[in-house]
């Protein structure tokens, strides 16, 4: 158990906030564990009709702890759809209760791409979105590589994922990445009202629609597996080693 993630269950509307902001609300195994605990239950408790991920401190989250991933890449055999982390993901692909999310601040790696699974987004002004997989030589995940392509064109998402490139605000409402940008201090009320209304509307017909408009759940499933192999590979590879060494020296990384 962590407390670096809290949940409640309020109205009908599950909370899921981000707890660790002296990290930035980086994710460890255990994180994930206690996330993917809260959004399986989600599905089939009749007390949650719709769920809100946020955070608190300045950031949103930065992405998997590269530290917490690198060790158990060393170490763990499974693969990463059998940690924690593929637990997470699952449960956003076969989702059918709606998501809402509240970006306060800078949301890398699945910061960003958990967004994809979401119904509606609101970012706060300041919020910054970067996925920059391959400046840590690794690969996108959460069907990231199939949704973000077909959402914004392949050459935009060529810059986010292979160029690193920082998406603010307004050009994640221009992209269809967010519904729309508040000022810092209305994120929550917003984000918070969005989910209310969700969760007084009729639950079945809500679920059917959002299956409706994410019918390609197989295509996702299998992006899913292929991603999850080639990151997997990756974390085991010298050029994630010399990456994350690079991250923790505070220094650009040098892939020879
Ligand atoms: N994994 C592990 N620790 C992380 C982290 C991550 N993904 N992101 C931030 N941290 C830690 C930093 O090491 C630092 O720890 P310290 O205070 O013990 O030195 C602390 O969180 C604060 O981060 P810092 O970099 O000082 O904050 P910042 O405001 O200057 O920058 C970010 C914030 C998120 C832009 C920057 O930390 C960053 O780029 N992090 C890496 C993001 C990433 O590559 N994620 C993986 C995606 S797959």
């Amino acid at each position: 158990m962590t407390d670096h993630i809290l949940t409640e269950i309020k109205d009908r509307v599950l909370t899921i906030t981000f707890n660790r902001p002296e990290k930035k609300n980086a994710l460890t195994h255990a994180m994930y564990a206690v996330i993917a605990d809260a959004l399986e239950d989600a599905e089939t408790n009749d007390n949650v009709r719709a769920v809100l991920f946020k955070a608190n401190g300045d950031a949103y989250t930065a992405g998997n702890d590269l530290i917490d991933f690198q060790q158990a890449g060393a170490t763990d055999e499974r693969n990463v759809d059998e940690l924690p982390v593929g637990r997470v993901l699952r449960a956003f692909v076969a989702a059918e209760k709606p998501y809402v999310a509240a970006v306060n601040g800078v949301a890398v790696g699945i910061g960003l791409t958990m967004l994809l699974h979401c119904d509606l987004v609101y970012m706060a002004e300041n919020a910054v979105l970067k996925a920059p997989f391959v400046d840590l030589a690794l690969v996108p995940e959460a069907a990231s590589s199939l949704l973000l392509p077909r959402l914004v064109g392949h050459v935009r998402a060529a810059e986010i994922f292979m160029l690193g490139k920082k998406i603010s605000a307004a050009e994640a409402v221009q992209m269809g990445l967010a519904n729309s940008v508040c000022a810092a201090d209305e994120l929550q009320k917003t984000a918070g009202k969005a989910a209310s209304m969700l969760a007084a509307k009729a639950p079945r017909s809500l679920q059917m629609t959002k299956r409706l408009m994410r019918s390609g759940a197989a295509a996702m499933t299998e992006q899913k597996v292929q991603e999850g192999q080639y990151f997997g590979e990756q974390l085991k590879s010298p050029e994630v080693m010399e990456a994350i060494m690079a991250f923790m020296q505070k220094r650009p990384p040098n892939f020879g």
